[in-house]
């Protein structure tokens, strides 16, 4: 326990693991005032900027690599964002944070959804970086409602997720986008948001992935959208929202912000799914009853054995399953990589043995929204069944409509260790033959 004063406008800087409780006087934190006798913490891996309103007095408590210093107040950005922020009617909007990565979207987006709470605002936010998902688990969209304030996305409670396949939203960006439009639908619709705000991933230098940031403002009918500017990544982001005709408000980000680097990335997103998936327990599901939606196994048509063996002396490849849809077919042989090989006019993706295994998966409702991440442990083709590692916890099972893979492999440890691109191209081929629900 260490006792410190403050005075006012001065400035703290606040790395986590840290809890602060005011004893007197107040201090502002991510658009909240916090008096006598109020709390609040600051996660591990994250700075936070507080702001003391007069004479205070604060009890701090950090826990390990935790650390509070006085900071100058002149180069941090707070008073700015604030006003910025403040300038915007939370009611009946909808708030999309746009900037590259570490920029502070994560952040600007708690200072919103304060904001709303403090208006007495059901705030619905929806977490729409799969890479970085404070709200759900890694490779989701997903979607809360805040009723009190925060000082960490994580602290809201996930009611709806939507599982995307990946963290890298360029190969999936299509889904991603039809996947914030459910998710607004549903928090203005069934869960009754007054104001919805809109956390995005850190994709913005490249053409598509300006398109795609256009598009989600377009699809969500965003009524105001920040940017948030470092140097000129976005500048190219700007120009082109400038003609969309929004309220479009650009604001700096923080001078020290805590730059993560891919591996604290990794980690942090081998940490998520680890949470969500441990300690486990196996599942055998069947996949006649409940497919897997983006390669339906034992719904096609299958061949007997010497029809197997014919295709297999005709590709020259040990192929030792096989089944057809139209015009696709899909095969699992004891091949080294995912391959694509024509026979008549049908064409044949084969699968290496063991392709499954390690597959991020998700189990998923009626409706296409998460019931829980798993990972494929092994799919029996002369049974049907899969085998499913699920949280220990899970007990939806009831609710399973499907499954859908994912292209993440992990390890025991939940490292990641491979992306899986070719189940978006089995996913492709089977789509023109099939019509796989979405
Ligand atoms: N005003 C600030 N000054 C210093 N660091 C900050 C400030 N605001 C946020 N941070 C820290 O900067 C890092 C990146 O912020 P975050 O909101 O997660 O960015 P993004 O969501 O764009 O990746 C986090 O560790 C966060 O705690
Ligand atoms: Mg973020």
């Amino acid at each position: 326990m260490d006792i410190q004063t403050v005075g006012p406008n001065e400035f703290l800087s606040i790395d986590g693991p840290a809890s602060i409780r005011v004893m007197n006087g107040r201090l502002y934190v991510l658009g909240v005032e916090y008096g006598s006798g109020d709390s609040f913490t600051v996660m591990r891996g994250r700075r936070i900027i507080a702001k003391s309103l007069n004479d205070s007095k604060i009890d701090v408590v950090l826990g390990p690599e935790g650390k509070i210093e006085k900071v100058d107040g002149n180069n941090e950005v707070i008073d700015v964002w604030d006003r910025a922020l403040s300038a915007i009617p939370l009611r009946n909007s909808t708030i999309i944070i746009l900037g590259a990565m570490d920029v502070g979207k994560t952040t600007v987006t708690t200072i919103l959804v304060n904001k709303g709470v403090r208006e007495n605002l059901r705030v619905g936010v929806i977490d729409g970086d799969p890479g970085q998902n404070d709200i759900g688990p890694p490779t989701t969209i997903s979607a809360s409602i805040a009723t009190s304030f925060i000082t960490h996305l994580t602290q809201l409670r996930n009611l709806r997720s939507v599982f995307v396949k990946t963290t890298s939203i360029e190969h999936v960006w299509n889904y991603v986008l039809d996947s914030i439009s459910r998710l607004i639908d549903d928090l203005k619709h069934n869960y009754n948001a007054d104001t919805i705000v809109i956390n995005t991933d850190g994709w913005v230098s490249d053409s598509t992935a300006i398109k795609f940031k256009l598009e989600i403002v377009k699809r969500a009918n965003a009524s105001h959208i920040i940017v948030i500017k470092r140097n000129d990544e976005v500048d190219e982001l700007l120009k082109e929202l400038s003609s969309l005709a929004r309220n479009v408000i650009v604001i700096p980000s923080p001078p020290n912000a805590r730059i993560r680097d891919r591996d604290d990335r990794k980690i942090r997103r081998e940490m998520g799914y680890s949470k969500y998936l441990m300690p486990s327990r196996e599942l055998s599901i069947n996949l006649r009853e409940r497919p897997i939606i983006n390669l339906p196994l034992f719904n096609g048509l299958k061949y007997d054995n010497y029809i197997i063996s014919l295709i297999r002396r005709s590709l020259n490849l040990p192929i030792h399953y096989i089944e057809q849809w139209g015009n696709a077919a899909v095969a699992i042989g004891n091949v080294k990589e995912f391959q694509v090989r024509n026979l008549g006019d049908v064409n044949i993706a084969i699968l290496p043995e063991n392709w499954e295994s390690g597959l991020l998966v998700a189990l998923e409702d009626k409706n296409n929204y998460l019931l829980s991440l798993g990972i494929l442990r092994k799919i029996y083709y002369n049974t049907g069944k899969a085998v499913v590692s699920v949280h220990e916890s899970f007990n939806n099972e009831n609710m399973i409509d499907h499954i859908r893979l994912g292209m993440i492999r992990v390890n025991d440890n939940y490292e990641e260790i491979e992306k899986v691109l070719y189940i978006g191209k089995v996913e492709s081929l089977l789509s023109s033959q099939i019509i796989l629900k979405r």
